[in-house]
């Protein structure tokens, strides 16, 4: 996965030219950014806490003992830190002793602004990989199997992404067939999932994000609200006025920690390609990128996809191709062929789906109930859980193309 969108660097140096040198390099490149800088450990402890750091730079200076013990207490507090060592004059052992107690890189002094920002992206790309393998690659039926981040994006609105995400995830709840199946709205300024799914609720995301770190079942419990398809869903801020002050890293950790509490966790995200949705993309198991067979909506997916690299390119990514076929005429296979990716699923139009149905005390086998679509979603369901499961996964890894 390409580490693309800004990622938070914290610097311990106590050498000001340094700190200075270390700052220009990460203003020049606008994937990372500087969120701090301490020149002790002490300092670098309470500041972790505080700025969400993706990557701690530590130089060997700065440090009160020995590496090790150092890395080791980085770790303890921010689980999900890359730290990479620094230092000049670098004794014998000191390496091994730095990467034994989980340093992602380690960088020897004098070094180039371009090897400080490589050794940076590199070490972070390389630890969320390895993060996203750890995740899939767990043993088949252990019940600390952590549960899957599927977020449902698409660069235009309105194409039908809060339409896919509530009906895939009441596709995969009658899969798992308990209530595992969490539905997030990330549209925290326009989020209608709450309408979609006809509940209400005085709890939101903005009841998680003081308890980031301590989410608890008995807190998940209050927050989330429960449909009648059994899956729980965790709607918008009411308050618009908040909005503007949620932090998205803290967003994004809050999501991150209900893996334990559910088997899937679906997220549906606004159009924006802003900090949280990047951080919702980086973080996913797998991306269902949502076009409708339209001008506009291709366009403004084509551009996205290549401009965040890798990112939306990778073996996480499904394109689904949401009211085909199209008033406007463009086949399945030009979509393909303007994307440069096949699309692995397709919701036909009017295929609103079995929310409606369930919504209306119907069965989703009523025809009245306009389930047409409800295969559709039962095969994405399918794709979707494949390599997610315990049950799959040594069966298959990969997403496979589906036909709806
Ligand atoms: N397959 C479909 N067939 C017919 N109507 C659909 C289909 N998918 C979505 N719609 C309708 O299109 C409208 C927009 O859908 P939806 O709200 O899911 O899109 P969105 O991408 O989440 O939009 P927004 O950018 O506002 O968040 C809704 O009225 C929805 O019912
Ligand atoms: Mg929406």
């Amino acid at each position: 996965m390409d580490s693309i969108g800004p990622i938070r660097v914290l610097v311990l140096e106590t050498e000001p030219n340094i700190i200075a040198n270390a700052r220009a390099a990460l203003e020049g490149d606008s994937r990372l950014v500087l969120v701090g800088t301490v020149s002790d450990q002490a300092s670098l402890m309470d500041k972790l806490g505080s700025t969400y750091a993706h990557v701690a730079v530590i130089d060997l200076a700065g440090l009160r003992g020995d590496v090790g013990p150092a890395v080791r207490e980085v770790l303890a507090h921010a689980p999900e830190c890359c730290v990479i060592v620094t230092g000049s004059n670098v004794a014998p052992g000191i390496v091994s002793r730095a990467v034994t107690a989980g340093a992602r890189g380690f960088l020897l002094k004098p070094y180039q602004p371009e090897d400080f920002v490589s050794t940076i992206r590199d070490a972070y790309v390389n630890f969320q990989e390895l993060r996203r393998l750890q995740r899939i690659e767990r043993v088949p039926g252990t019940t600390s199997r952590p549960g899957a981040v599927i977020a449902v994006y698409s660069p235009k609105g309105g194409v039908g992404c809060t339409t896919i995400a509530t009906n895939l995830a009441v596709a995969l709840a009658r899969r798992s067939g308990k209530s595992t199946v969490a539905l997030v709205d990330l549209d925290l300024q326009f989020g209608d999932i709450g309408i979609a799914l006809d509940l209400k609720s005085a709890n939101s995301l903005a009841d998680l994000l003081n308890h980031v770190d301590s989410i608890d079942q008995q807190l998940v419990d209050e927050v989330f609200v429960k449909h009648a398809s059994g899956v729980r869903a965790l709607l918008a801020p009411e308050n618009l006025a908040s909005v503007p002050s949620i932090d998205p890293d803290r967003v994004a950790r809050v999501v991150d920690q209900l893996r334990p509490h559910f088997q899937y966790i679906v997220c549906d995200l606004w159009s924006s390609l802003e900090d949280l949705t990047l951080a919702t993309l980086r973080m996913a198991d797998r991306v269902i990128l949502v076009t409708t067979p339209e001008l506009p909506a291709l366009r403004n997916l084509r551009r996205v996809m290549s401009a965040t690299g890798l990112l939306l390119q990778d073996d996480r990514t499904i394109l689904v191709a949401n009211r085909v076929p199209g008033k406007a005429g463009i086949s399945l296979n030009e979509i393909e062929k303007g994307l440069g990716r096949s699309i692995a699923a397709t919701i036909p139009s009017e295929g609103v789906g079995i929310t409606d149905a369930i919504n209306r005390g119907m069965s989703i086998f009523d025809e009245r109930a306009r389930a047409k679509a409800g295969g559709s979603y039962r095969k994405l369901a399918d794709l979707v859980a494949v390599g997610l499961e315990p049950a799959a996964v040594s069966r298959a890894r990969r997403p496979v193309p589906a036909t709806s």
